[in-house]
């Protein structure tokens, strides 16, 4: 990766780059280029190859930069964060934190990827993760409490995410629980909740946030869902920088408060964010499809849902939500 990373920083601006200019700056010969340029399709980018101009990327890229992501953090939240690390490329963020949480690093610890090869997205789902174009980062937390005290962690997550979306400019974000992040009924964004630990705890927990910022034609193609991005969502892209700091900002806010105070001061503002309340859904699980009218959530964070006039509990994990059409 490290030579296409440094080909790729060169090309991020967007304009033509001749091969000659490009092999020099890299201490290789053009045919080495040409071959790192086709690389680069692997990871969901589009280039163009002029001859007599050169090589240029469909649209420019702003890479990640430390500095400017933690400027994007209140006092207060950067002194929370004992770790951020960066990667060119990874499998997954979650896969990663998972392992170094199991290994006993220090908390809260995050990381953000340009590109991840093996992108996790709930139910065994892939999360289809192009390189320098939208924001891939995970957050792991390790909780003293036992397992029961953190079922409204993923909603509670769901609600940090969506004050992160309002303070970028998003008007009529929602939540459709769990935890998925909608615009005009569409995905902008999805959340990866992975926990480990012993049933009288500690607990690692690993926050895994996907956000759509700039979704391309082809890439788009690639998504099994209705899918929205902050482009078309604020009217211009804020910059995966400011995205991902005001993300990582209102997380570890978040988290800190769950810590302290468990679901209650977020069951409010989920109910707010609801985009199923009192609808017609469905919810399939284990035992097959179950119909009924969304009635928010309960203390716990599981899903009610007025079923022959009587409600039912369900918890994360077990079912997934559908809006019935
Ligand atoms: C979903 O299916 O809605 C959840 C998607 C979560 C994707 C994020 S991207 C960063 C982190 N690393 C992963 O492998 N998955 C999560």
């Amino acid at each position: 990766m490290e030579q296409r990373y440094r080909l790729l920083s060169l090309l991020a601006d967007g304009r033509f780059h001749s091969g000659e200019e490009l092999g020099a700056a890299l201490g290789v010969g053009r045919s080495a280029i040409w071959k790192l340029i086709q690389s680069l399709e692997a990871y969901g980018l589009d280039v163009y190859a002029v001859r007599g101009r050169g090589y240029c990327l469909s649209s420019p890229i702003e890479l990640l930069d430390r500095a400017r992501i933690v400027a994007e953090l209140k006092p207060r939240t950067e002194s929370l964060l004992n770790t951020l690390e960066i990667f060119a490329e990874i499998d997954s963020t979650n896969r990663y934190l998972m392992e170094r949480a199991g290994q006993g690093v220090a908390h809260p610890h995050a990381c953000l990827a340009e590109y991840q090869s093996q992108g996790r997205g709930r139910r065994g789902r892939d999360w289809v993760s192009p390189f320098g174009t939208n924001v891939y980062m995970s957050v792991f937390h390790r909780f003293e409490s036992p397992p029961e005290a953190l079922q409204g962690l993923s909603l509670a997550v769901g609600v940090a995410a969506t004050n992160a979306l309002t303070a970028l400019g998003v008007t009529g974000v929602g939540l459709k629980w769990p935890n998925d992040l909608i615009w005009q009924g569409r995905k902008l964004g999805g959340i990866l909740l992975e926990m480990a630990g012993e049933p009288s705890g500690p607990w690692n927990a690993v926050v895994g946030i996907g956000l759509n910022l700039e979704v391309s034609e082809s890439v788009g193609r690639r998504i099994h869902q209705p899918w929205a991005d902050l482009h078309a969502a604020v009217g211009t892209n804020p910059g995966r920088n400011k995205a991902a700091g005001q993300l990582l900002h209102y997380v570890l806010e978040g988290l800190e408060r769950f810590s302290r105070e468990g679901f209650a001061p977020f069951h409010r503002a989920w109910e707010e964010y609801d985009v199923a309340r009192d609808k017609p859904v469905i919810i399939h699980g284990a035992t097959g499809a179950t119909h009924g009218l969304a009635r928010g959530v309960d203390e716990t964070g599981a899903f009610l849902v007025s079923v022959d006039g009587a409600i039912r509990r369900f918890l994360s994990g077990d079912v997934s939500l559908r809006l019935a059409p």
